[in-house]
């Protein structure tokens, strides 16, 4: 019989990438080989995200689209899970007649049993209940997404779930009630990472702060010092960081470990304290800019990003200008801004005042105009200096080329602790050549600076620097 073939397509955040790493590893463990295209495969996966309407819609027109591949086998399963999944259930089917399977947040764990199910009688199965057992979650979490191709970096997932409701969010609702994972599986997850290759991990949750406080196990500063003293590792981000969580101790781990990044992601959402109230975000525009400035003494080169909504219900035009003078406050690295999508279930979706289309189109793109000038000084400031860079791989520019033995030779892309792009090549003739590969910690001279990336240059031989990186890398370097 011929092996059997999936193919998986993620939308959505971290989680859901970070998810769909797993899946593909059970199914792996199922007897399934992955492929990277959706022709072909017995069994195609689509993971959804429910944030905006927008990524919604991209998951309704993927599915559309296997209507062809569906029609020309009628063997192809065609699953959809993920936050999507979870909320619409049998909805699905009454879209997408062709769907087979529907798979909540939380039944990944029963994916062995479902697919036995799916051979053995041949039905439409959905699946979205919130109840897992302690076997199911460790099913899926046990899966070592290490074995194959590991890479640089990778997603550790350290909780799961909200608690906090934000009026406009749909999180709490697809993604469940905030559970934490066991320090002691996060610490051996991370290890085994670490054996395979990994030189970097990001801790995810969607508000980490908050690990390990209803469950008591150990807080969120204490498992990042336990994480520091793993060998072999050599960064630690995390995301996201609710800013009402941002606790003292935690500000005190960014000049206290050496392993963590200096960057942090604190989703500011507005400036104004009457919006912040509406969102029930729980935290005052003072308490934010009191936090960044705890961050700021605490480690003064700290890469600050955020995330913005434009257009909340009620959002006035003094409300925005209140963005935009937060935004002149802090000077954020950069940002993400979003335009206010009402999301079903949440209580935004309920407020009157719905500010119209065309002024939250108008007030993203003067939020994004007056943050471009910022993002580019605080990428020029760091022209002339010297930055440690990951090294994550070839460029994209030397990934194009098909001969890269010119003079201008081959140039790496990796990323500084405060986590903005280099782009960078080695001058011309050093040893210090034979030391840059994917995992390779390289200071780099910044030289150029562009809207969304560096340009440097790794210096000649340095001696003690190669020595350190020789050192640590010692299983790498021929
Ligand atoms: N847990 C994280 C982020 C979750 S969602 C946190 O609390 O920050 C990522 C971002 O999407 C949010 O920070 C918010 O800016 C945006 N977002 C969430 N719901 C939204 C909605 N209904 N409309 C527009 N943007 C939204
Ligand atoms: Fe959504 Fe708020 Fe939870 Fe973030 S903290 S996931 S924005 S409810
Ligand atoms: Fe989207 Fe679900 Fe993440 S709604 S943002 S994929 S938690």
């Amino acid at each position: 019989m011929r092996e059997k073939r999936f193919y998986i397509n993620t939308i959505g955040c971290q989680m859901n990438v970070h998810d769909s790493e797993r899946i593909s590893a059970l199914m792996q463990r199922c007897g399934y080989r992955q492929i990277p295209f959706p022709e072909g495969a017995d069994l195609i996966f689509l993971n959804t995200c429910a944030i905006r309407e927008k990524a919604e819609q991209k998951v309704f027109s993927f599915l559309g689209r296997l209507a062809a591949l569906k029609k020309r086998n009628p063997d192809l399963i065609i699953a959809a899970c993920g936050c999507v999944a979870q909320q619409e259930a049998d909805r699905i089917f009454e879209r997408t007649a062709h769907v087979d399977l529907v798979l909540g947040t939380h039944s990944y764990g029963r994916l062995p049993k479902i697919i036995e199910e799916i051979h053995r009688n041949r039905r439409r199965i959905v699946d979205v209940d919130v109840g897992e057992s302690i076997e199911e979650i460790r099913t899926f979490f046990s899966q070592k997404t290490a074995d194959k191709a590991p890479g640089v970096s990778r997603f550790v997932t350290i909780m799961q779930g909200c608690d906090n409701f934000c009026a406009y969010c749909v999180v709490p609702f697809v993604r469940g009630r905030e559970r934490s994972r066991d320090p002691e599986e996060i610490i051996s997850e991370i290890q085994d990472l670490v054996a395979a290759g990994v030189r970097e991990v990001t801790l995810l949750g969607q508000n980490v702060n908050s690990y390990g406080k209803k469950e008591g196990i150990s807080s969120f500063s204490e498992l990042l010092a336990r994480i520091n003293t793993i060998e072999g590792l050599e960064r630690i981000r995390f995301t996201t960081s609710h800013p009402k969580d941002l606790s003292d101790d935690l500000v005190a781990a960014f000049g206290r470990l050496d392993k963590l990044c200096r960057h942090i992601h604190l989703p500011v959402q507005s400036g104004s304290d009457r919006v912040l109230s509406r969102m029930h975000r729980r935290y005052t525009r003072a308490h934010y800019i009191d936090r960044v400035k705890a961050l700021r003494l605490v480690c003064p080169d700290i890469s600050i990003t955020t995330d913005f909504i434009v257009g909340f219900p009620g959002e006035s035009e003094d409300d925005f200008q209140e963005t935009l003078s937060m935004m002149a406050v802090v000077e954020f690295d950069s940002l993400f801004a979003f335009k206010y999508s009402d999301r079903k279930g949440t209580r935004a979706a309920g407020l009157m005042e719905k500010v119209p289309e065309s002024i939250k189109t108008e007030r993203v793109k003067t939020l994004f105009k007056f943050q471009r000038d910022v993002t580019l000084k605080k990428y020029r400031a760091l022209v002339g200096t010297f930055q440690e860079v990951l090294v994550d791989g070839l460029s994209k520019k030397t990934q194009k080329q098909t001969d890269s033995s010119g003079p201008e030779g081959i140039q790496w892309t990796g990323r500084t602790l405060g986590n903005k792009i280099v782009n960078f090549r080695v001058k011309g003739g050093s040893p210090f050549q034979d030391v840059v590969y994917p995992g390779a910690l390289v200071r780099v001279h910044i030289k150029q600076a562009f809207a969304n990336s560096l340009v440097g240059e790794a210096p000649e031989c340095r001696p003690g620097r190669f020595e350190e990186i020789r050192r640590k890398h010692s299983c790498c370097i021929k």
